[in-house]
This record gives structure tokens, C-alpha cells and sequence, in this order.
């Protein structure tokens, strides 16, 4: 008996999205497209005209398409599979041990850019803290393009797949740093600026001393910061089983890193320079408070396209 022809792009389109559907993937038929765009090499405006033009797969490009849609039922992230996540102008490369960049985060980067553009400085500083990815560092290096970009990210794995990304989006502006956030708290951040300049060489300096040297200098100090309540469960089996601890809780109101990060980022931003936050819905007015208690100035929350509150700027 011979093999079935391979399906149609139609015919693959309707049952990828119906085994998606089966397995709760929330939006089954983008994800099906999207399955089909990687196999084929195509964008996704292409597959849906590949669909309505009739044409058909290869016996490969069927067989791979059904093991990445098993894979996807099985609540893989799809950007795990495909190994790239769109953010704003750019396409970076993810996988296990990064943080999936999320559209919202593309809204907290619009405002960092706009406050980045606002200043006067032929060449204004910006520090993404919890790079992840390094999706807000890399669309401030891209879209403001007189900007000199630091990028700080603890985990080691995160780190390597930012490192990828600035090599391939950083265009030489981008220096990105493996450290965690509290180093800057702990010592003091001049303490360790002067480490950065008494160094015998560059190398021996904790990594962060870089950042610490900018002090006082930092037009806009950008975060997407873990702020999950430790111990709360994510419902999506993406997030719960793929996104990295770390990425996700910081303490039992979620707001331990962001603490840190109104407490030292007084310390390095200029005054009248900005703050930028993502957090999580409810978390504005609380994040507000600690603001307000730290010294910064005209905190406000502000929403995203589905009108939530998703994040909260400040000034020095
Ligand atoms: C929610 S993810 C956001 C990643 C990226 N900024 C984005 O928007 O896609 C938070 C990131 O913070 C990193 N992180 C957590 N604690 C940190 C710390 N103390 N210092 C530096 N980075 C930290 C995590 O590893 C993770 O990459």
C-alpha cells in the first residue's frame, strides 16, 4: 500500500489547530500558522496564501510539522520551538533557561524610549536591570540609536542567550553584564565605582562596578523584574514549566527585587532622570508607596493595550 499524499496547508492549518485546541493552546490557529511558517521558511502571511492557493507539504515538511505540534500540545512554548520570539523591531533567540520576551514588556519599552529620546544628551545612558533576553536593552539600543546601553542579568543561562542576542542586535552599543541586582545594593554603589577605576585590570572588577561607575549619570534605568509572590503557581503550563525560577518570583508580595531596584536606582539614575517598571496588575499603588518612600518623584502607573496596569515610571 503506498503512503497518504501529504496534506494540503489548508488541511494541516485546520488539524494542527484542532489538536492545539484539544490540548487548550489559547489561540490554536495563529499557533498552527506560525508551526507551518517555521517548517516551510515562510512568514505567516505567506502560509495563509500557501492555504488558499492549494498547495501541499512535503512528506518532511508533514512529518516535522506533526512532531513540533505534539510537542506544542504538550505546552512547550512555541518560541522554545521555533527558537525565536518577536519583540518590537527585533527577532531574538530564546530557549530553556530564558525568560519568553512577552508583548506587554513591548509597551514598558515604548516608555523607557520615550523618555530615553526626550533627553538632550547628544548620547544618553540606559540600564536595562534583569535583561533576560535582552529585549528592553536591545530595542533601546536599536530604536534610539545615540543611546549607550548597559544590560544586567544574574543567571548564567539567561546571560548566554542575551549574549547571543547583543551579538547579533546590539550593533556595538549594548555591554552586557552577568551579576545580580542586590550586589549593587549591598557594598555601595560608589564603593564598587571605585573598584571599577582602582582595578588592576578590568577583569578582576565585579562585573556591576561597571554599572556603579555610571552613578549619578543614567538618563533612564529601565526593569522587567521577577514579580511573582513566591509560592503562587502560574496557570499556564508555558510559564509554570519553562519560564526559569528566577525570572518570575522575587519574595511573598513579589515586590522584593523591585525594592532593591527603587533603593539603588536612586543612587545611579541623575536627578530629573526616569524610572521604568513592569509588575503585575494589582501591583501599581504598592509599588508607588516604596517609590514615594525612596525619594523619587510623580510616580505613575500606566496601562497596557488591554488596559491593564502593567507598569510605573518615576524621576529622580
Ligand atoms: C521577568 S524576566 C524579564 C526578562 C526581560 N527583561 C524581559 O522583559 O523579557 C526577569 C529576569 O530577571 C533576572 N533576574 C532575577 N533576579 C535577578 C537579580 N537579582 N539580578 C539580576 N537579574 C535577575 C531573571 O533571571 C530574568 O532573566
Amino acid at each position: 500500500m503506498t503512503d497518504p499524499a501529504p496534506p494540503t496547508v489548508d488541511d494541516a492549518l485546520a488539524r494542527i489547530s484542532a489538536l492545539l485546541d484539544d490540548a487548550g493552546v489559547p489561540d490554536p490557529r495563529t499557533d498552527s500558522e506560525l508551526i507551518l511558517a517555521h517548517v516551510l521558511g515562510e512568514t505567516r502571511g505567506r502560509i495563509q496564501a500557501l492555504a488558499v492557493m492549494g498547495r501541499a507539504l512535503t512528506a518532511e515538511q508533514a512529518e516535522r510539522a506533526t512532531e513540533l505540534t505534539d510537542e506544542r500540545a504538550r505546552r512547550v512554548p512555541l518560541q522554545h520551538l521555533t527558537g525565536r520570539a518577536p519583540f518590537r523591531a527585533l527577532e531574538l533567540s530564546v530557549g530553556p533557561g530564558v525568560f519568553v520576551p512577552r508583548p506587554e514588556t513591548e509597551g514598558v519599552a515604548q516608555l523607557a524610549i520615550d523618555a530615553l529620546l526626550a533627553v538632550p544628551d547628544p548620547e544618553p545612558i540606559a540600564v536595562d536591570l534583569c535583561t533576560g533576553s535582552g529585549a528592553i536593552a536591545l530595542s533601546l539600543a536599536r530604536e534610539v540609536p545615540t543611546a549607550r546601553v548597559w544590560a544586567v542579568e544574574k543567571s548564567p543561562e539567561a546571560h548566554a542567550w542575551a549574549a547571543r542576542n547583543v551579538a547579533e542586535w546590539g550593533e556595538g552599543r549594548v555591554e552586557l553584564l552577568l551579576g545580580d541586582v542586590a550586589e549593587l545594593a549591598l557594598g555601595d554603589v560608589a564603593e564598587l565605582a571605585r573598584e571599577s577605576t582602582a582595578a588592576p585590570d578590568p577583569g578582576s572588577a565585579t562585573p556591576l562596578a561597571a554599572v556603579a561607575a555610571l552613578a549619578g549619570r543614567i538618563d533612564v534605568l529601565a526593569s522587567n523584574p521577577p514579580y511573582v509572590p513566591t509560592g503562587m503557581v502560574p496557570r499556564d503550563p508555558e510559564v509554570r514549566d519553562h519560564d526559569p525560577e528566577m525570572a518570575l518570583f522575587s519574595g511573598a508580595d513579589g515586590l522584593d527585587l523591585i525594592r532593591v531596584i527603587s533603593r539603588v536606582g536612586r543612587s545611579l539614575v541623575r536627578p530629573g532622570g526616569t524610572l521604568v517598571l513592569e509588575h503585575a496588575e494589582h501591583q501599581g499603588r504598592a509599588i508607588r508607596d516604596i517609590l514615594a518612600a525612596d525619594g523619587w518623584r510623580a510616580a505613575a502607573t500606566h496601562p497596557d493595550l488591554t488596559g491593564r496596569d502593567r507598569a510605573t515610571t518615576a524621576l529622580s
